[in-house]
């Protein structure tokens, strides 16, 4: 091609190094309940270079498909229990982009238009020649790497799976759903807790939204942002001379959220004195103004939150237990991100419209954003310390980062992000002729990192599991039987 002659040596040099870039592997995953089969297509497609993850029921693959953002998915139509439509209909939901072949028994153009109708990309009729799968898989490969460029992934699927700006389908952010739907309409005082980013003042937000009192004032007062003497006034209210400096009256964020939603954040910073004041106000409803003797009435739900662990403060003393019990009354618990990673591809979607759409330049549409399944995986692997917040971020810098391209990339993520989906470098195994007990070989393995995370978290278990990625109530279990066990 004469306009590809290249002049500039260094720029040849790129070129070829990015035509030289081997493809990654591709993840599939194979869904098929007769065993011969399955395991006879492992082999083949092994061969051909694909990284072959097998399930024997569709209900397997589900949970297959929660924890890994496969390229492929393979099914069977016909299965026990959850069939071939449901997994691709799952498989689909999470990962627009996924290539999905369908086998079928039935030969006939019913099934296979159905099929294509659900958005499968081919099809392939019992029995078959495993070059006529691999040829519809290449195939289906190929139009999407070419349709990658203007795909969208279909935003609209995720409408269906958030709440007032909240996005989720996992069963902890369902049943956070189905909560909200019905504390939403009560006058109850809520207290929301969880980690920083996972989302408290959008629950409270969503809440308010979602209550008799839309149509009033969502008034939100960050606690620990606030000097203590300052915080007073800024909640009461103050009368002019209240203290030096108070030159006016002035309306306090109780009287502002008056018929509305008072949001109180870090809730928990509060000293004892305000803490007490605090009660008073969630018991009678009335207060006064700094400097004033005359009681205010107010109507005001109360929604409070905090990320440290209020039980905790209550035993150790810092926090007063009547007051925990009256702002306790309806208890909305936010899990980290690591304990909900099926979350994370439609948060991803979510965001990436959000920052793609952002800053057009005048006279262009958008470019709209997609990722690759290899980032995506990075992105699943990672155990987002700061949760969402820390995912919106991400995001955010990989789309400003993109340069001309419209698809995310391995590249476009910062090196922790990346570290976490490296695979371990295996620890010096020893397999001696005489052979060794696999299981207990390998509980050895895993009871001694459990000793390390301990040890090096002074036996703070949530942290421990942090460091492990594990779920707090795993690494708990694991311990159990550690000590049934005799220990290591
Ligand atoms: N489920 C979700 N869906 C969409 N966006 C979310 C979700 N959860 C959090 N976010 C986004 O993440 C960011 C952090 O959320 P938010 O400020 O509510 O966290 P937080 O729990 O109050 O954190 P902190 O304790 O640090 O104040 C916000 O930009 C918010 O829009
Ligand atoms: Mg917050």
């Amino acid at each position: 091609m004469p306009i590809y002659r290249f002049s500039m040596g260094s720029l040849y040099v790129k070129v070829l190094t990015v035509l030289w870039m081997p493809e990654p592997a591709k993840h599939l995953l194979l869904v098929e309940d007769e065993a011969p089969l399955r395991e006879a297509l492992v082999e083949r497609l092994s061969e051909q270079g694909f990284v072959v993850v097998e399930a024997d029921s569709g209900e397997r693959a589900i949970e297959q498909l929660a924890e890994f953002a496969f390229d492929i998915v393979i099914t069977d139509l016909r299965l026990p229990g959850l069939d071939g439509t449901g997994v691709l209909e799952a498989a689909l939901l999470r990962y627009p982009d996924i290539v999905g072949i369908i086998v079928t028994g039935y030969g006939t153009v019913k099934d296979a238009v159905e099929a294509i109708k659900r958005g499968a990309s081919d099809f392939v009729t019992k029995p078959f020649q495993f070059d006529e799968l691999l040829h519809a898989l290449t195939s289906a490969l190929e139009r999407r790497r070419l349709k990658a460029e203007n795909a969208y992934l279909r935003s609209q699927l995720q409408e269906r799976y958030r709440f007032e700006g909240l996005i989720g389908r996992s069963p902890a952010m369902r049943d956070l759903f189905q909560m909200l739907e019905t504390v939403s309409a009560s006058a109850s005082t809520i207290l929301v807790t969880g980690e920083t980013g996972t989302g408290k003042e959008v629950v409270a937000r969503a809440i308010h939204h979602n209550s008799p009192r839309r149509a009033q004032r969502f008034v939100a007062l960050n606690c620990s942002a606030i000097p203590e003497t300052l915080l007073e006034s800024e909640l009461f209210g103050h009368v002019r001379g209240a203290f030096t400096g108070a030159v006016g009256l002035r309306q306090g964020r109780l009287e502002q959220a008056n018929k509305g939603t008072l949001f109180l954040d870090e809730v928990g910073t509060m000293s004892p004195a305000m803490q007490m004041k605090l009660l008073r106000v969630l018991q009678e409803r009335e207060f006064e103004r700094v400097g004033d003797t005359h009681t205010i009435k107010v109507d005001v739900r109360i929604v409070a939150a905090t990320n440290s662990d209020p039980q905790k403060m209550v035993a150790e003393g810092t926090f007063r237990e009547d007051l925990f019990y009256r702002l306790n009354i309806i208890p909305v618990h936010l899990p980290p991100l690591r304990d909900r990673k099926e979350d994370i591809p439609l948060l991803v979607q979510h965001f990436l419209k959000k920052f793609s759409s952002q800053d057009p330049i005048v006279g262009h549409r958008a470019p709209e954003f997609t990722i690759s399944q290899q980032a995506m995986r990075c992105l699943m692997a990672y155990a987002w310390p700061g949760n969402v917040r820390q995912l919106e971020n991400a995001i955010e810098r990989a789309v400003a980062l993109s340069g001309g391209r419209t698809q995310i990339e391995t590249s476009d993520l910062t090196a922790d992000i990346l570290q976490a989906s490296r695979p371990v470098v295996a620890p010096d195994v020893h397999l001696p002729e005489t052979g060794i007990d696999f299981d207990q070989y390998v509980s050895r393995i895993e009871h001694e990192l459990i000793r390390r995370a301990l040890e090096k978290t002074g036996g703070n278990k949530e942290q421990a599991s942090k460091l492990l990625n594990l779920k707090r109530t795993t690494l708990v279990e694991k311990l159990k039987r550690l000590e049934s066990s005799g220990g290591p």
